[in-house]
């Protein structure tokens, strides 16, 4: 679909992964494959996941085998290089509109005392009537009803209570034990993000460690194997989720937006706990990366979080490059039974089960007539490849390793 509208994006047509309209020479196309456009419009070129047969040249020596290329290593240092400077400059912008924030809730709280102080001297020399007293935080063990009141018993209850299930939650954790604590929710363990289940927006844990050691291992053995796998995007804060989500759903529509990103609490990628790995568009699917990913991530504790045909229940499209840690174990037995997480752990992932949701709604009205044909600026390719971990080649083990894990890293899906 033509570039109807002369911005620097892509417009809109059946085939969502379309790319790449306009090369900015004053409405040409250059047709090279590549969204060359950061979600800003700047021009910025495009990042390619190196291919593993890359690598390797001709048989120079013709001793059978292709020789190693180093231009292949320079090739992706470059890659890896530019998609630092991305991150640079979304960080600073992020920077930026916090600044913005903090001076505009600054004025704000000026604003509001003034008002008060003109409302209290109006009234004479009145007291204020009433004191406010904060509510401490609710614990909770949302016990799983029937069969599963007896494993809910002997969950610790130091800092949760326990409660009867309600209707709050529909059909959650049937047979399984769910307990919320500090406003996070666990099943057997494994800790549920998604359209039910959310996070506190305080919670900012980074990426997990054990998760980076398990990401540096799976790397290491990918890279023996003649794959390359790198962090696109790891942790997001409940903050980067409220930009990037806004910013699918003003240029999609609310429908469009709620089925490849998740709303502001509701990602995994706010648990430390999963990866975008190597591109999060469509270019990675069927190549020997997300092959290799999708064959051996079980063995080092990660699932294919949003597998292709269980969109109805994850509630998000196919994503071949998001995997989630869940430990060996589970993973290994959530890849056997062909479950994905929402089956393994019996709970859905529907905003309507989640409570909270009417404020999302209120909230998002104002997308939710958008549609995607009215959107004259989508740019699917934002985020694949923004914000890429800032990874150093370490020539003595063949693999690369990652010195930012993610902190404030993060466009991704
Ligand atoms: N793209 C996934 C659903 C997220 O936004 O967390
Ligand atoms: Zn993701």
């Amino acid at each position: 679909m033509d570039n109807y509208d002369n911005y620097n994006s892509r417009d809109y047509n059946d085939d969502r992964y379309e790319r790449d309209w306009q090369d900015g020479s004053g409405g040409g196309y250059d047709y090279d494959g590549y969204d060359d456009y950061d979600r800003y419009g700047n021009y910025e070129g495009h990042d390619e996941a190196p291919r593993s047969d890359e690598r390797y040249d001709d048989d120079y020596d013709n001793d059978g085998e292709r020789e190693y290329d180093p231009e292949y290593e320079e090739y992706v240092r470059e890659q890896i290089a530019r998609a630092k400077l991305r991150r640079e400059k979304a960080d600073q912008l992020a920077r930026d509109r916090l600044h913005a924030k903090m001076v505009m809730a600054a004025a704000g709280v000026i604003i509001i005392s003034l008002i008060i102080m003109v409302i209290v001297n109006a009234s004479g020399d009145k007291e204020p009537q009433g004191t406010y007293t904060g509510e401490s935080s609710s614990q909770q063990v949302q016990a799983a009803p029937a069969e599963d009141t007896e494993s809910s018993e002997a969950e610790d209850n130091e800092s949760s209570s326990q409660s009867e299930n309600s209707d709050i939650y529909k059909g959650q954790a049937t047979g399984h034990q769910l307990v919320t604590k500090d406003g996070i929710t666990y099943v057997d363990g494994i800790m549920i993000v998604n359209k039910t289940f959310s996070l506190p927006s305080d919670y900012d844990p980074g990426l997990n460690s054990e998760v980076s050691e398990a990401f540096n291992s799976m790397a290491a053995q990918a890279w023996s194997d003649g794959i390359t796998l790198w962090i696109c995007s790891g942790y997001r804060s409940y903050d980067e989720q409220v930009t990037l989500f806004e910013q699918y759903a003003s240029q999609r529509g609310l429908d469009e937006a709620d089925a490849v990103s998740a709303r502001p609490g509701h990602s995994e990628h706010q648990t430390g706990l999963c990866i975008d790995v190597n591109t999060t568009d469509f270019s990675f699917e069927g190549t020997a990366e997300a092959n290799w990913l999708e064959q051996h991530c079980a063995e080092y504790g990660f699932i294919i979080r949003f597998p292709k045909g269980k969109e109805k229940i994850t509630g998000y499209d196919y994503e071949p490059w998001h995997i989630r840690y869940v430990g060996i174990e589970a993973a290994q037995q959530m890849k056997a039974s062909g479950k994905c997480l929402e089956e393994y752990l019996n709970v859905t992932s529907d905003y309507a089960d989640s409570p909270g949701n009417e404020d999302f709604l209120k909230k998002y009205a104002q997308y939710a007539d958008i549609t995607p044909a009215d959107s004259s600026a989508a740019d699917y390719n934002t985020g694949s490849t923004d914000n890429a971990a800032d990874y150093n080649y370490n020539d003595n083990t063949d693999a690369y390793y990652s010195d930012d894990y993610g902190y404030g890293d993060g466009y991704g899906y």
